[in-house]
């Protein structure tokens, strides 16, 4: 008979825990025989005495065992995934995912909303019309069968008991613990059925990691959780001290994405995509090394493959193929108005968390779990960091839905930049790579 306080105490005190000792005690929770208020305090002895690496790979395994897990053995070594902790204007998994398609690889990606100041893929692909965002997995994985590339949402059936560990985690301030947090996104890789996986992991001022020291130590754990539970992973640490691209907002975001895989998008898109893919091409064994990688990738997207797969993918989830033939066709604010830059300069850095912010308030993301959301708005920041802008030069365009909008809000936008009077260095996007061993 298990007895909750038992289990608590073991953590408090410092012990590991075994695979079985967190199974019975997770498991009870997930029927209900555990009330909420101890799992929380199981919840904080976690946080506050952290996991061994045995007991964060097992903690993996027992969220992603709770609920179902997609089979994707029959495709080997070449079902694929990646994941983003999450940034402001990551649209990569737009145009890396039907790249890696293009490329021969099988993509079935299950994606999450956006949630406070960061994008989700699923908001992004709702902008278009018609789009269906979840798939059972009956279809999903007839999908992939027919084209190798399916992005869904996650739903409840995938880790169900993580979904009650971060609502509680949300409730009692440990969501900041490492091991936590590396169990819980993993548990959905796991649970998701791909045996490469390439993780991104943001630092910086609009990431949940701050810090190189905190993003690389988390990039460790994943990369320990995943090949612990044997699948071919390696994580890049990125930076997310500057949006990536120039749009942030959903039906925006589409459009760059789009314009990446038609040749005409951001490097720093194009360069983060590539990267990815070819990582993915080596971890699947369909290229020897990077270069071989990068070059297949870039070939690719030179072909116009990787648009045309994404076109594929949108026509089999019911959306409509003519906004991915003309992005001016995806939805659009009534009202697009530039912001001016007020002096000349070099720009030095980007409050990137703040723009979030910013795209947030103008509806296009959501403060809390359920708010509608607009599609249609967002901010096109035009300079990149090291830039010099000449005063009265378009800064930002603002697109919202009315002049109300606007009241305050250019303000708000010109305290997220810095400036200098000298060029200051770019910082470099891939920061550092996490391998296996
Ligand atoms: N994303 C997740 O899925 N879980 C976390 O704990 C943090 C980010």
């Amino acid at each position: 008979m298990l007895d909750p306080r038992a289990a608590i105490a073991r953590k408090r005190d410092g012990y590991p825990l075994t695979r079985g000792e967190m199974e019975e005690f997770l498991g009870a929770a997930l029927r209900g025989e555990v009330p909420d208020y101890q799992v929380s305090a199981w919840l904080m002895a976690v946080c506050c005495r952290g996991m061994t690496v045995a007991e964060t790979v097992d903690l993996t395994d027992v969220l992603a065992e709770s609920g179902q897990r997609l089979d994707l053995s029959r495709f080997g070594r070449m079902a694929v995934d990646k994941h983003s902790t999450g940034g402001v204007g990551d649209k990569i998994t737009l145009v890396a995912a039907p790249l890696a398609a293009a490329c021969g690889l099988v993509v079935g990606k299950m994606s999450g909303r956006s949630l406070g100041h960061t994008g989700g893929t699923i908001d992004k692909l709702e902008s278009i019309r018609g789009f269906r965002t979840s798939l059972d997995p009956d279809d999903f994985q007839r999908q992939l069968d027919r084209i190798g590339l399916a992005i869904a949402g996650q739903g409840s059936a995938l880790a169900p008991l993580d979904g009650l560990l971060y609502a509680l985690r949300d409730a009692t301030a440990t969501v900041p613990s490492q091991p936590l947090i590396a169990s819980s996104i993993m548990s959905k890789k796991i649970a998701g059925g791909a045996s490469a996986i390439c993780l991104d992991v943001k630092v910086g001022r609009g990431a949940l990691m701050q810090s190189l020291d905190d993003a690389r130590q988390l990039a460790r754990t994943m990369v320990n959780i995943g090949s612990g539970l044997g699948r071919r992973i390696v994580a890049l640490v990125t930076d997310m001290d500057a949006p990536l691209g120039h749009a942030i907002g959903n039906a925006l975001e589409v459009g760059e994405a789009v314009d990446t895989l038609a040749g005409r998008g951001p490097d720093d898109v194009r360069e983060l995509s590539l990267r990815i893919v070819a990582e993915l091409l080596v971890l699947a064994g369909a290229e020897p090394d990077l270069r071989g990688g990068t070059a297949r990738a870039n070939e690719a997207l030179r072909a116009g493959s990787g648009l045309e797969k994404l076109r594929e993918m949108v026509a089999a989830q019911g959306g409509d193929p003519r906004q991915i033939d003309d992005p001016r066709e995806l939805p659009r604010a009534p009202l697009a108005a530039e912001l001016p830059a007020p002096h000349a300069g070099y720009l030095r850095s980007i409050d990137t968390a703040r723009l979030g912010s910013l795209a947030m308030d103008l509806g296009g993301g959501r403060r809390e779990k359920g708010d509608a959301i607009d599609h249609r708005v967002g901010l096109v920041i035009l300079p990149r960091v090291g830039d010099l802008v000449r005063a009265g030069e378009p800064l930002a365009i603002v697109h919202c839905r009315d002049r109300s909008q606007l009241e305050g809000l250019d303000r708000d936008l010109l305290a997220a930049f810095t400036w200098s009077d000298l060029p200051s260095p770019r910082t470099q996007l891939v920061r550092e790579v996490v391998r296996t061993g």
